[in-house]
């Protein structure tokens, strides 16, 4: 998304309706944020009402945090935000760049989940974390779980989720992640959409160029960034997270 030219993100434009069917947002995403709910309740010190929620997607994720917390979403794609404000009426959402947006107010709590691994270069990266570290109150935290980081990263892993919807539509996702220079910071994430509808097989497919840093990385860059950094992992059946809780000083 942020390397022009390079990435199709037809998931967030023009098949976005296909996001609901991957991962059932009460159930799979229930577990996690209540992981992410546990850890701003640690580590916080100040009392959290407030959540601000970067990159937020369809808003599977703000559907089970606004239980606990009193939640706006921010993402850069107009059919994402239409998916996140149908099943999240009651919450705000705002249209805008994680590397660059200011919207004039502070949270007592923020979450960058799954959407920071489309910062692809160091710059876009740090100028993301600076965002969640602007949108803080004094005392807030931010959460924030990479995707892989270079320890994690899996060369070649690929993993396939069928989908059914109750209208019949049917959808097989197969997504291969690649990273042709390991010397670098970035991978390939390539996604492959097998469509049965009425009988009839559309084949669809997105190509994102992602982010990839070391841990040594997150912690030198949050660090700098101003955060206290505190290390934790998440764990999702076979697939392990790294969950960094980071406290905005001044309280
Ligand atoms: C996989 S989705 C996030 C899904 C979300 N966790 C949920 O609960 O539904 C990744 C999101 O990152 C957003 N994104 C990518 N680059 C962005 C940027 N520069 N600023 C804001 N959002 C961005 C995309 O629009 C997309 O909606």
């Amino acid at each position: 998304m942020s390397r022009e030219g390079q990435d199709t993100c037809r998931l967030y434009t023009d098949l976005a309706w296909l996001w609901p069917m991957w991962g059932d947002a009460a159930t799979e995403y229930a577990h996690y944020c209540q992981h992410v709910t546990d850890l701003i309740h640690q580590h916080a010190k100040r009392p959290v009402t407030s959540l601000l929620d970067i990159g937020c997607g369809g808003g599977k994720n703000v559907l089970n945090l606004k239980r606990h917390f009193n939640v706006t979403g921010l993402d850069l794609s107009a059919s994402m935000l239409a998916q996140a404000k149908a099943f999240n009426p009651e919450c705000k959402f705002v249209q805008d760049d994680m590397r660059t947006s200011r919207l004039g107010r502070a949270f007592d709590a923020v979450l960058m989940d799954d959407a920071i691994s489309h910062m692809n270069r160091r710059t876009d990266f740090e100028a993301a974390l600076l965002t969640a570290h602007a949108h803080l109150n004094p005392g807030g935290v931010l959460i924030v779980t990479p995707d892989v980081t270079t320890e994690t990263f899996q060369q070649n892993k690929t993993s396939t989720t069928l989908a059914q919807r109750d209208d019949g539509v049917e959808v097989v996702f197969i997504e291969n992640v690649y990273d042709p220079d390991p010397a670098d910071e970035q991978y390939e994430a390539t996604i492959l959409y097998l469509i049965r509808e009425n009988g009839c097989l559309r084949i669809e497919s997105d190509h994102w160029s992602l982010g990839v840093f070391s841990l040594d990385t997150w912690r030198r860059v949050l660090r700098e960034t101003g955060f206290e950094v505190y290390e934790g992992n998440y764990n999702a059946g076979e697939d392990q997270y790294v969950t960094f809780a980071c406290v905005k000083a001044g309280c």
